[in-house]
């Protein structure tokens, strides 16, 4: 698979990552072994680099069963770039707490160390903040990073979810590029084409990575409903279209719906997140698909259900 800087860091990454949110999700630690383990060999084989973790997948049962099979297989850590999140704290702990999300800088970096023991990785290449707080200073987080950039826990730094003013109120604290601005993007979710978010990313430099590219499988064979911010649109009428292009290229719908985001100029990384080993080595094939405009916007028609004006 090519490879992309990301960001203006030294990164490399290639040019679709895997997402690691549901490998650990059967509730049993030998089945989760197992797909965990069949799905990363599947996506290090197939050239997928960038692995894409937060502390709380699976209740910290995806870090842990990665950093288990890092353990067993100590070539692979040299292959990949590990980028994992930090700032949501769980519902009921303590006990009759809300989900809330702290960007506090105890908080940051005891889930930083945190992820490196549940990793069992010594640095983590990128960190994200998960989601915006409310509360969040940004000179307290400028204050973290420092510390965790200084001792060699953290190599680079990035966002997820975030609006255009809330990158650009951390940006202006910190002495270094954010790298990246990880958000919700498919032919089921448009609005980052429309909020700054990826004109924000083109102009700064700044690598968008796309979550749930698949529509968390309606896009594909799968996916029953629709994830919330998803409303406005209508899967029924992009899957025909994503397969009379994907009959006419000769690849499968989902290859079709990569390849749309891997167009964007902004150098969008889509994070796929199936795990089937056959999808995941199938879906690499998108790096080959260049689509053509009238393709693109064929399928932009179809995701608004209208035509552009
Ligand atoms: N930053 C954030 O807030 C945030 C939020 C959500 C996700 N993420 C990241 O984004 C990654 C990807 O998200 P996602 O898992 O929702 O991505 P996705 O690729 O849109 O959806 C994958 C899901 O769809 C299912 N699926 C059913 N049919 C499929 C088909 N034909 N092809 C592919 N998948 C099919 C997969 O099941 P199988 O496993 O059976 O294939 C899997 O459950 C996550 O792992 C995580 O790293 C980040």
């Amino acid at each position: 698979m090519r490879t992309q800087t990301l960001g203006q860091t030294s990164l490399q990454s290639s040019r679709l990552a895997y997402g690691c949110w549901r490998i650990a999700t059967r509730g049993d630690a030998a089945a989760d072994y197992e797909t965990a383990r069949a799905a990363i060999f599947a996506a290090v084989d197939a050239g997928y680099t960038l692995f894409d973790h937060a502390d709380i997948y699976c209740d910290g049962e995806a870090e842990r069963v990665f950093g288990r099979i890092l353990r067993e297989s100590p070539g692979l850590r040299a292959r990949m770039v590990i980028a994992t999140k930090g700032g949501i704290r769980f519902k009921n702990r303590p006990a009759g707490a809300p989900v809330r999300y702290d960007f506090s800088r105890g908080h940051l970096l005891a889930q930083a160390e945190l992820s490196l023991r549940q990793l069992g990785v010594e640095t983590i290449d990128l960190l994200h903040l998960h989601r915006p707080d409310y509360l969040m200073d940004a000179d307290e987080v400028a204050g973290a990073f420092a510390e965790l950039r200084q001792s060699g826990k953290v190599r680079e730094f990035g966002v997820s979810n975030f609006s255009p003013s809330q990158f650009s109120l951390l940006q202006s604290r910190l002495p270094f590029p954010l790298a990246v601005n990880q958000v919700e993007v498919s032919l089921l979710q448009l609005y980052a084409l429309h909020d700054g978010t990826l004109d924000q990313c083109q102009q700064l430099k700044v690598t968008p990575l796309a979550w749930s590219p698949l529509g968390a499988g309606l896009l594909g064979s799968g996916g029953k409903d629709l994830l919330p911010g998803q409303a406005h649109y209508n899967p029924k009428a992009i899957l025909p279209v994503l397969d009379r292009i994907a009959g006419e290229r000769g690849v499968t719908r989902e290859v079709v719906a990569l390849a749309w985001l891997l167009k964007h100029p902004s150098r969008l990384i889509p994070i796929v997140g199936s795990t089937n080993p056959a999808r995941i080595r199938q879906h690499a094939a998108a790096d080959q698909l260049e689509l053509t405009r009238e393709e693109w916007y064929h399928l932009v028609t179809a995701a608004r259900g209208a035509e552009m004006p």
